[in-house]
């Protein structure tokens, strides 16, 4: 027996269907209710609205929960790689170790660029922003590949996904070479995929690049913390851009596009840059002032999300991890201390208490990359290489939702009504 949702409107009463998932809020199935009642739901920002069904990742943000197909983000960031949370979010188990290599095998082969695509750097001023970068670059993938943009064709799907995931890394790092105007490594099929990344970011072909193990450990956790996170906005971009058949590689640029913003991606950029603004513990009431004025438009970047009203568990993570790759490194950085300062601060006032604002994924992600070597301005390009791999996997399960149609939200008009046109002698 399917429990129903009554609605009461001009008189009228009319019942939607409520449907259960595994776990998580109930929804109500309101797809008849314009054809019922000639009136819309109306949420700005989609704070009440699932958008679709999905069996990818869950979130419990009340309990700080996080999970990819069943699997706590904490077990998965201590126990797994990224390329076995690729695999498993692309697949829905976890891998044999036999699937598991011919995965990496797979995804490494495809991890070179098309020659051609090297001169769209060229077009770039050296100062560009490494997001505009990729937003172009991997845009202009969808112009490369037309063997794999027929995407009712799963093996078509299958090796666009590869390419979009295999790809990434040998963008981001090109895209940090342009920056430096130091030139281009090739990739290095005897690495794995993050210590590959790394070698294209940071060695240079006059010298041997050595991978450090801990920086590697480090470099892929943080890929599995930002690898999906459920309908967020460059997600839901992918998925509304896809639902018209677009090109997958266009679709994954429109992802990148919204990922940039300092509300979403961007927030980790937008963190250190304002812990490097407070500069000592000692500034830091002068900033929790400025939050919580409303007259200021500042926010504290890296705190607060949509649907963790607790402690983003992938922020714990992030924070231990500093811990780790200081140690490993033998570095230190007074802007670590300063965050640690800055969240005790926050997490004991009633303003961050009452509304439920924790650290998220973004407030500790800088310091570790900072000391890893990456400037401020390519962090944002590591969450999107990340991220490309939940942006792939949403995308197919997107296409492959018997319930999926093209997206096309409806709107409250406020415009003015019908009226004729006044030509220029007359106005
Ligand atoms: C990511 O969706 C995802 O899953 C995203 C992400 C992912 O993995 O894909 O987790 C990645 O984007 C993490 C979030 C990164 N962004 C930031 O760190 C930027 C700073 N945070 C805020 O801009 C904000 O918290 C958002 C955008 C993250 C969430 O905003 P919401 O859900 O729309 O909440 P809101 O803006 O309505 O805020 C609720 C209240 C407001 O006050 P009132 O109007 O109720 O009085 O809390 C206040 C806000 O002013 N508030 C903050 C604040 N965040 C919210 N006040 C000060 N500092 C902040 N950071």
């Amino acid at each position: 027996m399917t429990d129903t949702a009554e609605l009461s409107l001009a008189g009228k009463n009319s019942e939607y269907p409520v449907l259960s998932g595994t776990v998580g809020p109930d929804v109500v199935d309101i797809r008849k209710l314009y054809g019922a009642t000639g009136a819309f739901t109306y949420d700005p920002g989609f704070t009440s609205t699932a958008s679709c069904r999905s069996a990818l990742t869950y979130i419990d943000g009340d309990e700080g929960v996080l999970l990819h197909r069943g699997y706590p983000i904490g077990e998965l960031a201590e126990q797994s790689s990224f390329m076995e949370v690729a695999y498993l979010l692309l697949n829905g188990e976890l891998p044999s170790a036999d699937e598991l290599g011919k995965f990496e095998t797979t995804i490494t082969r495809h991890t070179m660029l098309h020659e051609q695509l090297a001169t769209f750097y060229r077009g770039f001023r050296r100062d560009a922003h490494p997001m505009a970068v990729m937003c172009g670059v991997v845009g202009a993938l969808s112009a490369f590949y037309h063997d794999s943009t027929d995407i009712h064709d799963p093996q078509q799907r299958m090796i666009a996904s590869h390419r979009l995931i295999a790809k990434m890394p040998t963008i981001a790092a090109m895209a940090y070479k342009y920056s430096v105007g130091q030139p281009f490594l090739y990739p290095d099929n005897s690495l794995s995929y993050t210590g590959n990344f790394l070698r294209m970011t940071f060695g240079v072909p006059a010298e041997q690049y050595e991978v450090h193990p801990a920086v590697e450990k480090a470099m892929d956790r943080i890929f599995i913390l930002h690898a999906d996170h459920e309908q967020n906005a460059s997600t839901s971009t992918v998925r509304l851009a896809g639902s018209s058949g677009a090109n997958p590689f266009a679709c994954i640029a429109a992802g990148i596009a919204c990922l940039w913003g300092p509300a979403h991606g961007g927030a980790n950029e937008a963190a250190l840059n304002m812990l490097h603004e407070i500069g000592t513990p000692d500034r830091i009431p002068e900033f929790i002032a400025r939050a919580k004025d409303k007259n200021d438009p500042f926010r504290l970047m890296g705190f607060g999300h949509r649907v963790y009203k607790n402690y983003d568990p992938r922020a714990t993570v992030m924070q231990k991890t500093v811990r780790e790759v200081f140690d490993a490194l033998k570095v230190s950085d007074p802007v670590f201390e300063t965050a640690l300062r800055l969240e005790e601060i926050a997490l004991n006032d009633s303003y961050f208490v009452e509304k439920k604002l924790f650290p998220n994924v973004d407030f500790y992600s800088g310091v570790i990359l900072s000391a890893i070597g990456f400037p401020t301005s390519m962090f944002t390009a590591l969450f999107a290489l990340a991220r490309t791999v939940g942006w792939v996997a949403q995308w197919n399960e997107m296409i492959t939702d018997p319930d999926q149609k093209i997206g096309r939200p409806r709107q409250l008009y406020t415009g003015p009504t019908q009226r004729s046109y006044v030509p220029m002698s007359k106005r």
